[in-house]
């Protein structure tokens, strides 16, 4: 008896490291975001920080072509004043226009550009094509409790890289705890202190990651608020009906389940 369990004591650790290199479990951290829980709403300072670092890092890479550059003035989102989504529009990104034959600076009515130059995704609905929590055995059971975990995918990502590389098929793969597999194509974009915040806020690896997953969130789902205050609502107005409705039935009934008479 006791021999056997040593033995497959033994077994495990030695398919322990097996597992790993195979890419083992993915390992997604359960950060704490503003908009979590059905009263959340998201922080429009750090949608103005992570909007920094999309365009000052992502940008170079992954286009957001979904997104119309207006919606950063919307309520809810990093609402930037009017005059400011000009000049970021302006300053930022430049579109084809086919009447004038030739480029111009970007306007509001515009989208944020696609860009697939480096083979790199569009991240305009990243944050709800990937979920950070499963199971346990396809129950979605984490799901229920924790959401599907877009962001925290995101944020996990990037904080992820072991800083191990390999080169595979003439491309280099650097190895990174949350992607699937365990081998990602994207060299590490932030190492932490990439940007600078104009309001000081602190840019190490951590608060970065969360910033930028924090915007990729809202850039897939810019009505999360207003979505959530409508089911509030509803659910509201259901309660209110059902009491209603109880004491409709029971005043209905009233005369013939009532005391009998006889
Ligand atoms: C140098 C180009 C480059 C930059 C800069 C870059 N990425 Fe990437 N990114 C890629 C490439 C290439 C892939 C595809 C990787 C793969 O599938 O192996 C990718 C994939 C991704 C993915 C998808 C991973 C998945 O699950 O499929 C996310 C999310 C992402 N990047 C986020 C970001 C964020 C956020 C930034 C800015 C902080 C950023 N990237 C900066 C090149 C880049």
């Amino acid at each position: 008896m006791f021999k056997k369990l040593a033995i497959s004591a033994a077994f495990a650790v030695a398919l322990a490291p097996a597992a790993m290199a195979a890419g083992g479990e993915q390992h997604i951290e359960d950060f704490a975001f503003s908009f979590e829980g059905p009263f959340g709403t998201y922080d429009q300072n750090q949608l103005q920080r992570g909007l920094q670092i999309y365009t000052e890092v992502c940008a170079a890479c992954h286009g957001l072509k979904y997104v119309p550059l207006r919606t950063l003035g919307d309520e809810g989102g990093p609402q930037l004043p009017a005059d400011q989504v000009r000049a970021y529009a302006a300053e930022n990104f430049s579109v084809y226009d086919p009447e004038l034959e030739d480029d111009r600076p970007a306007i509001p009515v515009d989208h944020f550009p696609a860009n697939t130059a480096a083979g790199a995704p569009d991240l305009s609905m990243m944050a709800k094509a990937r979920a950070g929590f499963h199971g346990p055995y396809g129950l979605g059971m984490n799901q229920l409790f924790k959401g599907m975990g877009g962001a925290e995918y995101i944020a996990s990502l990037l904080n992820g890289y072991t800083g191990e590389e390999k080169e595979e098929a003439g491309s280099i793969l650097y190895e990174n705890t949350a992607f699937p597999g365990g081998w990602i194509s994207m060299a590490p974009p932030l190492a932490g202190e990439d940007v600078e915040f104009a309001d000081g806020h602190s840019n190490d690896l951590r608060n970065e990651a969360q910033d930028v997953a924090a915007f990729l969130m809202w850039a897939a789902e810019p009505k999360m608020m207003a979505r959530k205050q409508a089911g509030f609502v509803g659910v509201l107005f259901l309660t209110v009906l059902s009491v209603l409705l109880y004491l409709t039935n029971k005043r209905i009934w009233a005369p013939i389940k009532g005391k009998k008479t006889s």
